[in-house]
């Protein structure tokens, strides 16, 4: 996934005590590709190295991606494991269309599907999933698609436009708690207010359906941030696109699905950019080792079972190397889980 425009994501200036650096990504800086009339992605994935070197912990038959996108991840782990089949799942048939087609070949199965369903897959069991959480380069840089603040376009910012509404019916119909709930939480949009008054204020008028005209007025609310020259529009923009997509109930739904799916000894692996999306992960992963989720966790240490156990001592981070090529990475955390090789009884 990749954080929102401009890079800044809600995770950044947390507390990284725990987190690794991993080693410079699988996919060397030469394949950063610009591609004409977006036949070919444009996305560099990222910690695709740490994945790798992680599925190969197990078994290698079966695995899925989740988020296939420009299918970075998928082709470096179809090029680790010559013997596996790899299931591979985007809500965004637009990726699968691009990349299903360079990659099709008898061990790779596109699927257009959200990946809180993966329980509907006719294959149930995987050695390895992936979810790579958010939007691609190639959703980023597509203006018709509605997630850039710098191209005009319509605000859409769907990765699945066949269902669901766009951001600008969002904007136009959330409720006041709704649009809180995207600007100051999925955002972390510290001048909250003024965004949630202007948008109110703006519904009805045309402000709301386009990128540009939006950005602009987020630009007229909000103070310019001199020290970090990110854009005002950032935050705004990666909130609402989290509200639109309901990122966060999908993964959600999603976590417990992957670890049903999972073989003895397959692992999961989720790359987030979020603050909320990798505390979700984390709990996940920490409820699933038996360990205590937080400090308001009531179990007693006896009613916890252990389905298996982290991988690494916290999230693994890109390296200097990898941020360099691709600043994009640079807000990206890798956590890993591994299910127990014997199954629970
Ligand atoms: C960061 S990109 C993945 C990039 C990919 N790993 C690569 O190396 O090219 C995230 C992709 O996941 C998709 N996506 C996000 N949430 C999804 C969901 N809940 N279900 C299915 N696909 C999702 C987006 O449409 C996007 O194409």
């Amino acid at each position: 996934m990749l954080p929102a425009e401009g890079g800044v994501t809600a995770s950044e200036g947390e507390n990284c005590a725990m987190a690794s650096r991993a080693p410079s990504s699988a996919v060397p800086a030469g394949e950063v590709r610009r591609r004409e009339e977006g036949k070919e992605s444009v996305h560099v994935p990222v910690l695709a190295a740490a994945v790798v070197a992680a599925f190969g912990q197990g078994r290698r038959e079966f695995f899925l991606d989740g988020t296939l996108g420009g299918g970075g991840h998928a082709r470096a782990i179809l090029a680790a494991f010559p013997g596996t089949e790899l299931w591979a799942m985007d809500a965004d048939r637009t990726a699968l269309e691009r990349t299903g087609a360079e990659l099709a070949q008898g061990r790779f199965h596109p699927i257009w599907e959200n990946f809180a369903n993966l329980d509907r897959l006719a294959r149930r069991e995987f050695d390895g999933i992936l979810f790579d959480l958010g939007l691609s380069s190639d959703q980023l840089d597509a203006a018709e698609r509605g997630f850039s603040f710098r191209l005009d376009g319509p605000l859409d910012m769907r990765f699945d436009r066949s269902r669901g509404q766009s951001a600008a019916e969002f904007l136009q119909s959330a409720p006041h708690e709704e649009l809180i709930r995207a600007v100051r939480d999925h955002g972390e949009e510290p001048h909250w207010r003024r965004v949630v008054a202007a948008i109110e204020a703006a519904r009805g008028t045309a402000t709301l359906t386009r990128t540009v005209p939006f950005a602009d007025l987020l630009r007229r609310v909000l103070p310019p941030n001199f020290r970090s020259h990110i854009d005002p529009a950032t935050r705004v923009f990666q909130g609402i696109r989290i509200a639109v997509n309901r990122e966060l109930e999908m993964l959600e739904r999603a976590l417990p699905k992957a670890l049903a799916a999972l073989r003895p000894g397959g692992v999961l692996a989720v790359i987030s950019f979020h603050s909320l999306e990798d505390r979700a992960v984390k709990q996940h992963f920490r409820s699933w080792s038996g360990l205590a989720v937080d400090c308001h966790d009531g179990r007693y240490a006896q009613d916890r079972v252990a389905l298996g156990k982290q991988l690494g001592s916290g999230p693994i981070l890109p390296d200097a190397g990898e941020v360099r090529d691709n600043p994009r990475s640079r807000s990206a955390r890798l956590r890993l889980f591994q299910k127990n090789w014997e199954e629970e009884l």
